[in-house]
C-alpha cells in the first residue's frame, strides 16, 4: 500500500512530514553514545555518499562488510518514522557501537544528548541550487513529500522555506556556528566532488584514525557515483515500493555540480541569486555552484 503523499507538519515551526512527528519524543529523549559519529546534512546534500565513505571507513575499506545491508540499515536515520517500519530510535538501539548515524535535523533541534556525550559530527553541505533541483526530483520520486508542483513554484517553495526541514540558509548558517564551539568537521559537496582524496583525508584526520594507501584507493573507488549508483545497498533500490518509485527519478540521480544550470531559466536565476545574497548576508560561509 502506498503511502499517502499528504502535507507537511511543523515540528517547532520547521515543517517536516507528519508521521516523523508522531515520532519525536522518542528522537528528542533519544540517548546518544559518546562513540556514535553524527551524519548531518540538510536534504539531498551528499548524505548517502558520505555515509558509505564513513561505513567503508569504519570497515577498514572492506566492501563486502559494506554490502551487509542497505545503507539506511547501516547508517540509522534518526528521526525517520514511518507506518510498518522500526523506526530510526528503534534502529539504533539495535545496533552495535560504534554507530553512524544520519540525522537532516537543524541543529537547534538536535536532541541534547549529542552533545552532553560530546558526540563528533560531520556535516556536509552542498549548494542551494543544486539542492533545491535534487530535491524537486526527490518530491516526485518519494511519496513522503506533497506534490512539489512545476519547478518555478517548488523554486518558491523553498526559497521560501517552506519544504521539509525548512529553510536551506538556516541549517548552512546554523550548522557553521556550532562548528566554532563542538568537535564538527564541516564539508563541502563541490570539494568531495573535486579532490574526494582530499576530503577522505580529511575525515580521517577528523577521526584520528590511519589506514593503508590501498584503502583510501579502494574507499574512493567504491563511492564513487557510478559505483554507488549500480550498488543495491547503497542506491536505495531495496526501499519498499510504497515509499519510493525509483522509475520516476532513481536516488542516485546525477551526482554533479551544476545540474541547475539545465533547469534554471535566466530570469529564475537572477532571482534566486538575489534571495541568496539577501540570506547569506553578513555570514563567512561561501558556496560553489559549480565545480
Ligand atoms: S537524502 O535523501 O537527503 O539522504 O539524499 P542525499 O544522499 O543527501 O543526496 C542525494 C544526492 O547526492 C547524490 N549522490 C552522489 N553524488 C556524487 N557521488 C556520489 N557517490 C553520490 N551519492 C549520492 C545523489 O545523486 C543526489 O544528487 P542528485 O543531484 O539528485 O544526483
Amino acid at each position: 500500500e502506498d503511502v499517502i503523499r499528504e502535507e507537511l507538519g511543523s515540528l517547532h515551526g520547521i515543517p517536516l512530514y507528519k508521521c516523523f512527528i508522531e515520532g519525536w519524543p522518542q528522537v528528542e529523549a533519544f540517548q546518544a553514545r559518546p562513540d556514535d559519529l553524527l551524519i548531518a546534512t540538510y536534504p539531498k546534500s551528499g548524505t548517502t555518499w558520505l555515509s558509505e565513505i564513513l561505513d567503508m571507513i569504519y570497515h577498514d575499506g572492506n566492501v563486502e562488510k559494506c554490502r551487509r545491508d542497505a545503507i539506511f540499515n547501516r547508517v540509522p536515520f534518526l528521526e525517520m518514522k514511518v507506518p510498518e517500519m522500526l523506526s530510526g530510535v528503534e534502529l539504533l538501539e539495535k545496533t552495535l557501537s560504534p554507530r553512524l548515524v544520519k540525522t537532516h535535523l537543524p541543529v537547534q533541534l538536535l536532541p541534547t544528548s549529542f552533545w552532553d556525550k560530546n558526540c563528533k559530527v560531520i556535516y556536509m553541505a552542498r549548494n542551494p541550487k543544486d539542492v533545491v533541483i535534487s530535491y524537486y526530483y526527490f518530491y516526485q520520486m518519494a511519496k513522503l513529500h506533497p506534490d512539489p508542483g512545476t519547478l518555478n513554484e517548488f523554486l518558491e517553495t523553498f526559497m521560501a522555506g517552506k519544504v521539509a526541514y525548512g529553510s536551506w540558509y538556516e541549517h548552512v548558517r546554523g550548522w557553521w556556528e556550532k562548528r566554532q564551539e563542538k568537535q564538527l568537521l564541516y564539508l563541502f559537496y563541490e570539494d568531495m566532488k573535486k579532490d574526494p582524496q582530499q576530503e577522505v583525508q580529511k575525515i580521517l584526520r577528523f577521526l584520528g584514525k590511519e589506514v593503508a594507501e590501498g584503502t583510501v584507493a579502494r574507499i574512493l573507488h567504491h563511492t564513487s557515483f557510478q559505483e554507488m549508483r549500480k550498488n543495491p545497498a547503497a542506491n536505495y533500490e531495496t526501499m519498499p515500493t510504497a515509499f519510493m518509485d525509483h522509475s520516476l527519478s532513481p536516488f542516485l540521480r546525477k551526482g554533479i555540480s551544476g545540474d541547475w544550470k539545465n533547469h534554471f531559466t535566466v530570469a529564475q536565476n537572477e532571482h534566486f541569486d538575489r534571495h541568496y545574497r539577501e540570506h547569506m548576508e553578513g555570514s563567512d560561509l561561501h558556496f560553489q555552484m559549480e565545480v
